[in-house]
């Protein structure tokens, strides 16, 4: 068993550790029914809607995706897959996950209640790391299971206002191909969060490449047809309105998630949505990403710092390829505990990738 010590943070404070500007290889989209296509037909498309907006309409018809099976990181692996056959060259990286494990490891420092279990194989010099999807389903069961403290909503009705506001921010086609029709009718639209755009960035911190694979809410304007230019990413975010300084803070413990996961794709900018306790969407709030740090530490009550986030992120990422990256085969597990001040991270299988590589993606590498 090794241990990555979080604590003390003070090892990570500082100017941040090398990063770089996250870049899109490739990206995937899930149709309607939730089908895998290699384009980026889900795209979609940024206009503000119309406010006030009772978020919980519609609840008894939301499409609810059933996330029960284990997609590993299979998506991502066929995507990259197809653009090596395509580019005729392999794509090289130290690390290749979902973004949202690396939202959990970036956020360790400063998120005490977050606690994770990942599985990690090393394959021609890459390590491949995702989800333990049973500690998730657990995980999941057991929030589902807590009733609602008396007068709030239950788990299931707050996460349908977060696709509620998509659905309401968002057009399949942009602003100006889009019918006047469409655009007055999204508050009648199904929610559905089957559909969904993810890109594959090539990116990296200190001295790891990565290759990350997450979802993108929408384009600000288009993605623009040069590759070399960036692309006007959107995150679309909901947040209670803070009414008190203690609601300020914890408005602000959210911005560390919020910044963490739209920083490492690369997206520029978040819409906060915010919403009243009872789910009444009142008004918008415009971020730019780079920002969030600097407004935390001199604004707010710098309950983060995001250099501290990244220089941790990038001594866990090396002392992970020391730990695991040199061998090859074997599957490791990698914890943590909520409120622990370390990461644990062990071998649970001496030989093969367990279930992490799909057949097909090993197939064709060797
Ligand atoms: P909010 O983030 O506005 O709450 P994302 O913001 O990552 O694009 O996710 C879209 C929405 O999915 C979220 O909106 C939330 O409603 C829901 N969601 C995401 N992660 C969730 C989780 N772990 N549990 C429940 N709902 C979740
Ligand atoms: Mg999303
Ligand atoms: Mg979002």
């Amino acid at each position: 068993m090794a241990e990555f010590r979080i604590q003390p943070l003070a090892r990570f404070e500082g100017s941040s550790a090398a990063i770089r500007r996250p870049k899109e290889i490739a990206c995937f989209s899930y149709d309607e029914n939730h089908q895998l296509r290699l384009d980026d037909s889900s795209l979609r498309y940024y206009y503000p809607p119309r406010l006030p907006v009772d978020l919980s309409q519609g609840f008894d018809t939301f499409k609810n995706l059933d996330d029960n099976a284990d997609d590993h990181l299979d998506a991502l692996l066929t995507t990259i897959m197809e653009m090596e056959k395509k580019d005729g060259k392999r794509c090289e990286a130290d690390v290749v996950t979902w973004r949202g494990m690396m939202t959990k490891i970036m956020a360790a420092p400063f998120d005490y209640f977050n606690d994770f279990e990942m599985n990690a194989t090393c394959f021609q010099g890459t390590i491949f790391l995702e989800e333990n999807h049973s500690y998730k389903l657990a995980e999941k069961a057991e929030q589902n299971s807590k009733p609602p403290r008396p007068g709030a909503h239950s788990q299931q009705m707050m996460s349908y206002w977060g696709y509620k506001f998509e659905t309401l921010c968002l057009l399949p086609a942009p602003w100006g191909e889009t019918s006047r029709e469409y655009i007055e009718g999204r508050e009648n639209e199904v929610v559905s969060n089957y559909a969904q755009y993810c890109s594959v960035v090539k990116t990296g911190i200190g001295n790891i490449s990565l290759v990350l694979g997450g979802e993108v809410d929408a384009v600000w304007d288009t993605k623009p047809t040069d590759p070399t230019q960036p692309t006007n990413w959107i995150e679309l975010k909901t947040a209670a309105a803070p009414l008190t300084p203690a609601d300020a803070l914890k408005h602000e413990r959210k911005l560390l998630k919020f910044w963490i996961q739209s920083f490492l794709l690369g997206v520029p900018r978040i819409v906060v949505g915010f919403r009243s306790a009872s789910g009444i969407l009142t008004h918008l709030e415009e971020l730019d990403t780079r920002s969030i740090p600097g407004n935390v530490k001199r604004q707010g009550k710098a309950s983060w710092d995001g250099n501290v986030c990244i220089n941790f992120a990038a001594a866990f990422l090396d002392a992970l390829r020391k730990t695991i990256g040199r061998g090859e085969g074997g599957v490791w597990r990698i914890r943590r505990r909520e409120r622990s001040p370390v990461i644990e991270i062990w071998k649970v299988e001496d030989a093969g990738t367990g279930g992490i590589l799909s057949r097909e993606f090993v197939a064709w590498r060797e």
